[in-house]
Order: C-alpha cells, then structure tokens, then sequence
C-alpha cells in the first residue's frame, strides 16, 4: 500500500453510529439531564423560599420523625420525673437511674452541662452537643434533634437539684434517619426509575423507528434497486412530515429518471429508424440511377429516343435525391434549432392571392381547381415568409400528390380569430386512415408502408412545416375523412400591421 493521506485514513477511522444508536443515546442523555435537573430544580426552590439549605433537612423533620414514644418509655419518663420532683439527689445515683431504664431505653441525666448519665447506646459527646438546653418553664418539652446521621425525638423535663443546679431529664428514642429512608427507598425507586426508563426509551424507539427508520430503510432499497437499474417500483410516502416529503421527492425522481431513461431509448430508437430510413430512401433513386446508367454504358439504348428517356429517368431520380437530401438537411437544421429565421410582418390576404397567382399556371395544367376564400379585412402576421411558403408548399403538394379524383379541387383558405389567423388547405384527395392521422407530422412518418410507390417522398414534408410553424408559436393540426379529402390547419399568431 503507497503512504497514505493522513486526513483521509482519519477520516476513514470514524466510528459509524447508527441513526437507532444516536437517538437512543440522546433519550437516554435526555432522561437522565432532566432529573438531574429536576433535582437541582427541587433544590433550589426549597432554598429560594426558605433560604436556608438544612431547610430540606428541618422539612424533613417535620413530616418524617413526629413519633410518639412507646408506652414503656413514656413510663420511664413519668418515673425519672417523679424522682426529679421529689428525690432529685436520686438521679445522680447510676443504680437507681440503671433500674428505671429497662431494655432498649435511652436516657439521659444532665446536671448543669454535665452529662450525669447516659444509657450506653448513646454516644455522650453527642448528647452533650446536642440536646437543647435548660428552660425552667417546661414548654418546649418534645421535639427532635440530630444527633451525628441519626434523628431522635425526645421528651425532656427540667428541674433544680437540691444545691440549685440546673438539671434536666430525657427520654430519647431513635428515629430513622434520613440517610437510612433513602437508603431503604433507593432500591425500589431506583428500579422504579429504571423501569421507566425502559418503558419510555423502548416507546420513543418504536416511535422512531416507525417513523423514521423505516421510511428510511425504504428509501434505501429504493436507491439499491436505482443502482441495480430497476426503475419499476413505487415508493409511497407513510405520511406528511419532512420523512414523507423526502419520499415524495424520491418517488418523483423515480419516475422522472424512469421517464428519461425510456426517452433516452425511444431516442435511441428513432435515431435507428432515421437512419434505416434516410438510407433506404436514398437508396432507391441510387439504385435506379445506376440501372440506367449502366444501361447507357451496356448498349441498351441505342436509340436517340431510349437515351433520351434514361438520361431523364436518370435526371428525375437525380433531383428527387437532391429534393430528399434537401428536405432532410432542413429538417435536420430545424430539428437542431440551428435554422435561422427572418420574422418580418406580413399581411396574409395579399401574401395568399399572390401565392395562388403563381401556382394557378402550374396547377390548371393539371386539372386542379382552386378555390381561394380569404378574411374580411387584411391580416397581419410576424413570419419568415420563405419558411411559411415552404409550409404551404408542402401541404400544396400533398395535396396534389394524394389526389386520385377526376374532379379535383384543393381550397385554400384563411379565416381570423380573436388572437390568431387560421390557414387552411382542403382537398378532396384520398384522405388518410383514422389511425394513421396522429402521426403524419412525425418525422418519416408516411400512411402508406411501402415507401417506394411512385407517390414517393420521404416522409419529412408535415415534420418540417410543424417545425416551421412551432417556431412561429403556432400549432398544425389536420382533419381527414378517408376516400373523402383532408384538411391541414395551421394558426399564426396576430400581428400589427406596420
Ligand atoms: N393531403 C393529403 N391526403 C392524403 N394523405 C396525406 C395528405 N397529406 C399527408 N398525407 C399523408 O401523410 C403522410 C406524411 O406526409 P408528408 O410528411 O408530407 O410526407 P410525404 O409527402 O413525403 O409522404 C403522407 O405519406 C401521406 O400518407
Ligand atoms: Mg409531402
């Protein structure tokens, strides 16, 4: 392997994550910010009102630790409290004290600051910290304290030993700590927590996952079978959001990618008859030239009367290529949009009279008859009159091409509309099969098959005058009645005179 670019075999290093594993990762992130928040949250706003942060602890207090002592302890409290009234000197004798605290009691003499005794579960600096003080008037009776990590409630009395010393009696008993509630909850709410966790991340991946991964994974065989070359499928998008948008536009690409492909092959294919066809009919009147021509060479018209007619058999079949190479090098330039084109404003009435003028002396020999109907009044129009010519032309001679009646009659005629003038050329010739009508503008397109009659041609005659009068932005369109005559129509758009 050649020394490769660091960048580029980073960038080959970078993990790849899956969309699933990214959202799950930021449920998760998600969930746990917020309680932490939540939390902090909580926090804040017991210290915000109460301003004081042991403020959660006092709260807690209150609601948790208000527990009445048992009735053993209530008794032990009434008899040390009988002892400090009437023989006080009494509690400062262990024995005696020792015998009122019955098992799992605590009890607390205090003479001054001096712990005279205290049952041996408590710790006695504690005690000495924490136990409120002296108050001779015996209200604050029962509270609780915090002795270290452990709450206690207590009942107290105070009293004067016989030397006047301030003494005070207390029956405590433990309570749960805080500590010790959270560390029993923990568990449940922690599972509790983790469990809905569960629940909610398994929910928010359904949800995803059906409405995202899915139409994605969709998507993605979508473009596989694009890859592979399949077009033919359909891709339905599951609803309006962004996702189903993107579905959408992918199934118009689809379609519009299919639509160009099997234009491409329809191209294709007319390229392939264009060509079949450009040669086959350039190869008829070659071939017949070369009949005739080795005739001359052979002998075979050794008359002046026989040359005469090959060399103008020859000559015809000559200028009928001529004409053909003529009519397919103009398609071909119209075709490629690379004909230019002189618009100049005609008026159509005077243009038309003076076209039938000229075809009238070459028309009458043939025993045709014209009939010409113009507008009213005269009709402007912008064109290049040599391309309209060459579009009249055209239709002129098929007209006359297609004509097998005795009576023959070819009607010219231009009508007005409201934006438009119509020009319409009428015959009363062969007309055209119904299902050959749609196609007679297309290129090589001629109705009868055999495509070497003595009608001859090449099929370009209406491509070319579609052409021409598309690039005018007008339409051509032609009505037909078989055995009866057709008509060819063709609109220009109005002009102003000038
Ligand atoms: N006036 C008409 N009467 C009968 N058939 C017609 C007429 N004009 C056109 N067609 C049919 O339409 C086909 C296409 O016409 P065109 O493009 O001029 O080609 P071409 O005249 O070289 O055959 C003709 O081959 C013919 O079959
Ligand atoms: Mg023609």
């Amino acid at each position: 392997m050649k020394c490769m670019n660091p960048i580029v075999y980073l960038k080959k290093q970078v993990i790849y994550i899956s969309i699933k594993i990214r959202f799950l990762l930021s449920y998760v992130g998600i969930i746990f910010v917020s309680i932490l928040l939540l939390l902090v949250a909580g926090f804040l706003i017991v210290f915000a009102i109460t301003g004081d942060v042991r403020a959660i602890e006092h709260f807690y207090k209150k609601t948790y630790v208000q527990k009445p002592l048992t009735e053993t302890e209530e008794n032990a409290f009434l008899d040390l409290k009988l002892l400090a009234k009437n023989d006080s000197a009494q509690l400062l004798n262990r024995d005696q004290v020792q015998k009122i605290e019955h098992h799992g009691i605590k009890l607390v003499v205090r003479k001054d600051q001096d712990i005279v005794y205290a049952s041996p579960s408590l710790n006695k600096q504690g005690v000495r910290s924490s136990l409120p003080g002296f108050e001779a008037a015996n209200i604050n009776t029962r509270d609780t304290i915090r002795m270290h990590d452990l709450f206690f409630t207590y009942v107290k009395f105070d009293f004067y030993f016989s030397d006047k010393a301030q003494g005070s009696i207390f029956v405590l008993r433990k309570a749960s700590s805080y500590a010790e509630l959270t560390r029993s909850l923990f568990p449940i709410l922690f599972g509790v927590l983790l469990l809905l966790f569960i629940i909610i991340i398994g929910l928010l991946n359904y949800m995803v996952s059906r409405s995202i991964i899915k139409p994605i994974s969709v998507l993605k065989e979508g473009t596989e079978k694009i890859k592979a070359g399949d077009l033919d499928f359909h891709i339905r998008p599951g609803s309006d959001d962004e996702i189903g948008q993107l579905n959408t536009a992918f199934e118009e690409m689809r379609s519009k990618l299919k639509e160009s492909v099997e234009l491409q092959l329809q191209l294709e294919e007319n390229r392939k008859a264009l060509l079949s066809n450009i040669s086959h009919d350039l190869r008829t009147p070659i071939t017949s030239i070369i009949g005739y021509v080795e005739g001359i060479q052979d002998g075979v018209a050794n008359t002046p009367q026989k040359m005469d007619k090959y060399l103008t058999i020859i000559h015809q079949k000559a200028r009928e290529m001529d004409v053909m190479i003529e009519e397919l090098f103009l398609f071909s330039k119209l075709d490629l949009k690379k004909e230019p084109f002189t618009f100049k404003t005609i008026e159509l009435r005077s243009y038309l009279q003076d076209y039938i003028d000229g075809l009238q002396l070459e028309l009458t020999p043939l025993g045709i008859q014209i009939d010409l109907q113009l507008a009213q009044k005269p009709l402007y129009v912008l064109a290049d009159q040599e391309k309209l010519t060459r579009v009249i032309t055209n239709l002129i001679n098929n007209s006359v091409k297609y004509m097998h009646k005795t009576q023959k009659l070819l009607s010219i005629r231009l009508s007005e509309e409201a934006e438009r003038a119509i020009i319409q050329v009428s015959d009363n010739g062969s007309g055209i099969e119904h299902a050959a009508l749609p196609h007679i503008f297309d290129r090589f397109y001629r109705a009868e098959k055999s495509r070497n009659s003595e009608t001859g041609g090449s099929g370009l005659g209406l491509a070319i005058a579609k052409q021409i009068i598309e690039q005018h932005g007008g339409n051509i369109w032609a009505a037909s009645e078989q055995g009866k005559g057709t008509s060819v129509f063709f609109s220009l758009k109005k002009g102003e005179e000038r």
